[in-house]
């Protein structure tokens, strides 16, 4: 949908584009200025495999005190972006056919990674009447001797869920219960600053010390500090894990840029305002979106409790007729639709919820109102 977007775009076409991944803010100055600083002070050399000292620190003192979780430098893994982290992790582990618990509906890169390196996905069918959140007993039922991981995002991509810490405390006892399935935990927190309403943010590491040796928790820079295209993401987890995500770093390309080090380490260290002022734009533009989209009949719209995305449930859409004698089959057909129509949104069917879709609000409060606009009159349109 980003390329067909691309297209119209280049065609002169308006379009709002709502498919983007990432914060429409700029990094902040003093993030850039210290990158800046590195070069000058020629911090330019290759830096250890697993990240800078500096930048290892910085990584262990956030983890201390944002989310409780005591490590040391020797258990973080720093790589090209959350992405790259969770790609060695599942290629150190995963042999062939080996199961990956994983809610529906999750980010698309977990299932081509989890393919790409010989798992099983195993998806956790979740609702939009629950929020989309992972239910225990699904949980309990899906796991088995075949188990190597459950994967855990909340703030979720694409559904915005966030758990509270009782609900963290369901699946804890879940794991718990069948702690002789040595199944690992991937918890991916990289959407940990954009919580809304007050919520306190909490992680499954801080719940659970007993189970410290198979928990990665995975985070990075990008969406907290706009920083996307610095590819910085990095996680803490036990030892022989991330020695072996090392050593496959090693050989793929060493380590991200040492300059983009720096900078990850300035935004950990530095001040957090901007973080918080920036959250709370999403926050409005949630309410923004979700306030005008309840007047459009046949779309369901669950409220997100955090990151920057709207999952819409658009079933009963599917079947009506377009205004041309389209019937729209299912939610390809649906954006594809919408596209025409001026709005550029990823169907569901990539996030593992065929009938639903995404939209990301990383953009203007302008073109929030023309994207409700237009939403509004394509829904209506259709017979
Ligand atoms: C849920 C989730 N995890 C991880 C990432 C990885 O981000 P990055 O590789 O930029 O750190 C993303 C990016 O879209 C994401 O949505």
């Amino acid at each position: 949908m980003a390329e067909r977007t691309r297209q119209a775009l280049a065609q002169g076409k308006s379009v709002v584009d709502m498919t983007l991944g990432e914060p429409d803010f700029p990094t902040p100055e003093h993030i850039s200025e210290a990158a800046v600083r590195a070069i000058a002070e020629g911090k330019t050399r290759y830096t250890p495999i697993n990240g800078s000292v500096q930048l290892r620190e910085a990584i262990v003192a956030k983890f201390k005190r944002d989310n409780g979780i005591s490590t040391t430098i020797s258990e973080i893994s720093v790589g090209c972006g959350g992405k790259q982290v969770i790609y060695q992790a599942f290629l150190a582990t995963l042999n062939q056919g080996d199961e990956v618990l994983i809610p529906t509906p999750y980010w698309a890169s977990y299932s081509d990674i989890v393919g790409m390196n010989g798992g099983k996905l195993v998806p956790i069918q979740t609702s939009p009447e629950e929020g989309y959140a992972l239910q225990p007993g699904a949980l309990e039922e899906a796991i088995t001797n075949r188990t190597k991981w459950l994967v855990l995002n909340s703030p979720s991509n694409p559904s915005g869920t966030a758990y509270t810490r009782d609900q963290l405390q369901t699946f804890v006892d879940v794991i718990r219960r069948n702690r002789n399935q040595k199944f690992f935990v991937l918890v991916d927190d990289i959407y940990e600053h954009i919580l809304f309403d007050g919520i306190q943010f909490t992680t499954l590491a801080q719940l659970a010390p007993d189970l410290l040796d198979r928990i990665l928790t995975v985070n990075g820079v990008s969406k907290a500090y706009s920083m996307t295209g610095w590819r910085v993401g990095y996680a803490c987890g036990p030892r022989p894990l991330i020695e072996a995500m090392t050593k496959i770093q090693m050989q793929v390309n060493s380590h991200t840029s040492s300059i983009s080090q720096a900078a990850a380490a300035a935004a950990l260290d530095g001040p957090q305002d901007e973080v918080r002022r920036r959250c709370a734009i999403f926050q409005n533009r949630r309410d923004l979106l979700l306030q005008r989209f309840a007047s459009i009949s046949g779309m369901r719209t669950p409220k997100p409790e955090g990151a920057f995305y709207l999952f819409p449930d658009i079933r009963e859409l599917i079947g009506r007729k377009t205004a041309a004698g389209q019937v729209i089959e299912n939610d390809m057909e649906f954006a594809s639709y919408l596209l025409d129509e001026g709005v550029s949104v990823v169907p569901g069917s990539g996030f593992g919820m065929p009938g639903f879709m995404r939209l990301s609000y990383a953009t203007s409060d302008e073109q929030l109102h023309l994207a409700a606009d237009r939403i509004k009159t394509a829904v209506e349109k259709l017979t």
